[in-house]
């Protein structure tokens, strides 16, 4: 089919918010909870039913589904030129433990009636079109979070991945495995890992205030700030609380918290740039009248410059070779991913497109991390962000309203027909 500005029309025009609005609330009935969140952990039996409903979904399109080793589900759509590489959308399924509806959701279902929307509108695309969940991206029962991607992508290995384990002791693989063999058991064919693409688009919820501060309905990315991710473990002595002079003590908390002060300190700059959390906080071995003999926590520290996250992990280093209390201290580095800008030439094309469907839109960075700072490393890459309610994700409030979600959907769509001209 000719690609006029009739045609992009056309296509936004068969986004259906009544069926969008539809698989967000059958999705988020996949792990809800009583107080309207999600919980759909990675790889539990709420993400492998919520897969097994995707891959339902694949008959209306006239696709293929399929799974890879790492469990990411692709659904392939034919193109006129099938030895072509293909255009890809999509975003995760898992949620936080107190997740909300659209965090990941949004970005599988916007691509899935995208993909409807250009079918309906009888658009026959030259390039094949997928439409992808990535397993295990929120890093919340398994840590640290990407792995579907990240294996796909050959950034970390699939053995090493698959040893992740969550707090009980379960690995990843071995949930992978169970995930896996229900949807052999439904017909699903494995694909290999790695395979080209033309290009990457995952739209996704802000998480953040700027779109709706400013009431723009799409926000354009230009790229995702680096992040780091560290354990710290403080170790003192146990003793008991009651009878050990202040000379005699190593207390663990004690040293954790001078650390944390510290390396909170170091993190704190005039610009408001970095982005520092320590999320969780163990003390042990727990008990109300035992002086704690460790403490472990953990490190969240963020950038959009590559050579100042370098220079904050270097300084956070030094810090916990010092002694905190009396008490050593080591920190481990669990993951760390470069900042990514995505090429000009795609984000030019999301707004040339908004411009044809007389969407606005505005350009941002990313502050959270997605599947695709990952795929920026295999193909052209690049992200839509709609507004969410007060900038509030990773919790069950989470909320968007459809009417911004169908203009991030319209213009996927158009853009999806735009990359497979
Ligand atoms: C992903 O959810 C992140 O922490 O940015
Ligand atoms: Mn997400
Ligand atoms: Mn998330
Ligand atoms: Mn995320």
């Amino acid at each position: 089919a000719d690609n006029t500005m009739m045609d992009l029309k056309a296509i936004a025009a068969a986004v259906n918010p009544d069926r969008l609005a539809h698989d967000l609330a059958t999705l988020a009935k996949f792990g809800g909870r009583s107080d309207g969140g999600v919980a759909r952990l990675a790889l539990d039996d709420n993400d492998t039913r919520a897969r097994r409903w995707l891959v339902e979904q694949a008959s209306f399109l006239g696709a293929k589904a399929s799974v890879d080793a790492i469990g990411n589900v692709f659904l392939d759509v034919p193109g006129r030129q099938p030895s072509l590489a293909p255009v890809v959308t999509g975003s995760h399924l898992d949620s936080q433990p107190a997740g909300g509806k659209y965090d990941g959701a949004l970005g599988v279902l916007a691509g899935l009636e995208a993909l409807r929307a250009l079918k309906q509108a009888g658009f026959t695309p030259r390039r094949p079109l997928s439409l992808v969940s990535w397993t295990n991206e929120e890093g919340a029962r398994f840590s640290p979070g990407t792995s579907g991607s990240a294996v796909f992508c050959g950034v970390r290995s699939l053995e090493d991945t698959r040893q992740l384990t969550d707090s009980d002791d379960i690995s990843l693989g071995s949930a992978l495995d169970v995930c896996l063999a229900e949807l052999d058991g439904a017909g699903v064919p494995r694909r290999p890992l790695a395979t080209p693409m033309h290009a990457f688009i995952e739209l996704h919820i802000e998480q953040g205030p700027i779109l709706e501060r400013d009431q723009v309905p799409v926000g354009v990315v230009e790229g995702i700030q680096g992040v780091s991710w560290f354990e710290v473990t403080v170790t003192g002595s146990a003793n008991h609380a009651g009878t050990t002079p202040r000379a005699l003590r190593r207390d663990a908390f004690e040293g954790a918290c001078a650390l944390a002060t510290a390396l909170r300190e170091a993190a704190c700059d005039s610009e408001d740039r970095v982005r520092f959390t320590i999320g969780k906080f163990v003390v042990s071995p727990g008990s109300v009248n035992t002086i704690p003999d460790h403490v472990t926590f953990s490190i969240d520290v963020r950038h959009p410059d590559a050579a100042t996250l370098k220079a904050l992990e270097a300084t956070f280093t030094q810090l916990a070779q010092q002694r905190w209390a009396d008490c050593q201290a080591t920190l481990t580095p669990l993951a760390h991913v470069e900042p990514v800008d995505f090429p000009n030439s795609l984000t030019r094309l999301l707004d040339d497109t908004a411009h044809t469907l007389e969407i606005t839109t505005t350009r941002l960075v990313s502050g959270a991390f997605h599947d695709a700072i990952h795929l920026a490393k295999h193909c052209p890459t690049a992200m839509l962000f709609v507004p969410c309610r007060h900038g509030l994700s990773h919790h069950p409030d989470e909320h968007i309203t459809l009417s911004d979600a169908v203009a991030g959907t319209q213009l996927l769509a158009a853009s999806l027909a735009n990359l497979t001209r």
